[in-house]
């Protein structure tokens, strides 16, 4: 039995950040922001609501687009590291949301390699022919712990969600092939969000000092970030025998136009196999590869048999790349 995906969608909020909006709000250029990053706007969700919010929408259009309903879902998995809140998981908010009660369902924490971090756990309860119907989300609204007082990072991230539906096949040809995952805790320190957690829960001194916002130590993330995309889709690449004439299309993780540019390079892709939107939304963090391999569904990018591989990399260190022979028409 094999896992394919059979329906894919986005929600981003209306709301557009651009460039220019943040000369307003800190020291900071457009020129600066685009040559560094590739970013020229990125979307903010409302203050009165949460990332369940975009995840439930994303989900909604799957669902349509599947023609199902949300009650034959029997898992429904969100990657996410806002959630709505600490508990209950963003996953009960959007089984709410979708009204039905049917399933199970929890979060996953991979940061921005959340997405793919739950394709490869969805597609084992597929394979196994435990579950018929597996909704997978990634969103974040990576809005809710920037610092918009940091020209370091808040230029770099938005607010946005994907989802995909994954169901078995006896086509052994199509749907999850292989992946690679990886975990480097010793990372931890480059990345992340300081207080707010059992370690450090809130407290005056935790707001004041400004550790509920996310920290990055750029351009080590930045290095490892080339290095580990790079390193994990070539190796799934070879380990399949393929080589980069095969692959249809390369979905990364949109965290830097220079880091995707750099992994195609290495990868020895050319500028058609790759789908870059992070002129639009920036780094929506667990959200960037669903909505990208949403986006590139709707410019029919990819057809049924063919090769696609996702990359990512995030704070953890997290990485690792999903190869599967696309299933959609
Ligand atoms: O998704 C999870 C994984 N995350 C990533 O993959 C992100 C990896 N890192 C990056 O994408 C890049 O490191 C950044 C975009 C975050 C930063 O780019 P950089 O080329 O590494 O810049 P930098 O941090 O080394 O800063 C270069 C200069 C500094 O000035 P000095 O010290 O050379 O005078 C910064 O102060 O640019 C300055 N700078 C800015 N200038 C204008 C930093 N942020 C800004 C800004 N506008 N927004």
């Amino acid at each position: 039995m094999r896992a394919i995906i059979t329906g894919v969608g986005h929600y981003v909020p209306d709301r557009k950040l651009t460039n220019k909006d943040l000369e307003q709000m800190v020291d900071t250029s457009d020129e600066w922001i685009t040559t560094r990053t590739g970013i020229k706007e990125r979307r903010i969700l409302d203050n009165d609501k949460g990332t369940s919010y975009m995840a439930a929408k994303a989900a909604k259009t799957v669902l349509e687009q599947r023609n199902i309903s949300a009650d034959e879902l029997d898992l429904i998995i969100v990657a996410t590291i806002t959630p709505d809140m600490p508990f209950p998981a963003t996953a009960a908010l959007v089984q709410k949301e979708l009204n039905t009660t049917k399933g199970w369902g929890f979060d996953l924490n991979g940061a921005c390699t959340g997405f793919v971090y739950a394709l490869a756990t969805a597609s084992q309860f597929i394979e196994t022919g435990k579950h018929d119907k597996i909704m997978v989300i990634g969103g974040d609204k990576m809005s809710s712990i920037i610092d918009y007082g940091d020209r370091n990072t808040c230029p770099i991230f938005g607010d946005g969600a994907g989802a995909v539906l994954l169901e078995p096949s006896n086509d052994n040809d199509l749907g999850v092939e292989d992946f690679i995952l990886h975990l480097d805790g010793s990372g931890y320190k480059y990345l992340g969000m300081p207080a707010g957690g059992s370690l450090l829960p809130a407290s005056y001194e935790t707001v004041k000092e400004k550790k509920h916002f996310l920290y990055q130590e750029g351009k080590t993330v930045f290095k490892y970030a080339v290095n580990g995309m790079a390193d994990v889709a070539t190796k799934i690449m070879k380990k399949n025998g393929l080589n980069a004439k095969d692959i249809k299309l390369l979905i990364p993780h949109q965290a830097n136009l220079r880091i995707i540019d750099a992994v195609a390079n290495k990868m020895k892709l050319n500028k058609e196999q790759v789908i870059i939107n992070i002129d639009k939304f920036g780094n929506t963090t667990a959200g960037t590869i669903p909505i990208a391999m949403s986006e590139a569904y709707e410019k029919k990018m990819m057809q049924k048999g063919d090769w696609v591989i996702l990359s990512t990399f995030g704070a953890g260190f997290t990485w690792g790349s999903l190869l599967l022979k696309w299933a959609m028409d």
